[in-house]
């Protein structure tokens, strides 16, 4: 099962969204069966670490930020299994690049598997105080675990 996270940059929220569902993945002791990499939908941060500021946010819930920025490429719908968009903007530049107006089996909203929050989308915290960035943490962390559960139930065989 390949997972691709997308954001805008792909220096805050989806690096964070990736290395999140990694954490979860090692802690249910299902590496090597589920795999994870993010992208922006622009490529003016292609090469950068995250961002520094989502970082010190990621590591106060003691998860390391790994990466480095690249764009995302109409070839990855077919390289991954589910490609999780950030907010509707992502969301409709996904399916713009391969040339769809409405939906695709593989393209969701990561918002959609947060069992705790009713946010639709994860804000961008790029241009706010570190009080957004820690909020994109709490989160995403409620939006990849009903992810991996819901991994789990539609792949039993994976858990
Ligand atoms: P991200 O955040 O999409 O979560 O990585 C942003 C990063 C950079 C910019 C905007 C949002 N920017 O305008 O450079």
């Amino acid at each position: 099962m390949r997972l691709l996270f997308v954001c805008l940059g792909n220096i805050c929220r989806s690096p964070a969204a990736e290395n999140i569902m990694n954490h979860l993945i090692q802690e249910a002791g299902l590496e090597g069966q589920i795999t994870c990499d993010s992208a922006g939908t622009a490529g003016y941060h292609t090469g950068a670490a995250p961002d520094r500021r989502m970082a010190i946010a990621a590591q106060k819930q003691g998860i390391t930020l790994e990466g480095r920025a690249r764009q995302f490429q109409p070839e990855d719908l077919a390289k991954f299994d589910l490609v999780l968009a950030m907010d509707e903007d992502n969301y409709r530049d996904i399916l713009r690049s391969v040339g769809l107006t409405t939906s695709h089996p593989k393209v969701k909203m990561m918002c959609s598997y947060a069992q705790n929050h009713p946010d639709r989308e994860v804000p961008d915290p790029y241009y706010g105080g570190s009080q957004g960035f820690d909020y994109v943490i709490e989160l995403l962390m409620d939006a990849c675990q009903g992810l991996l559960q819901e991994i789990k139930t539609e792949i039993p065989e994976i858990s």
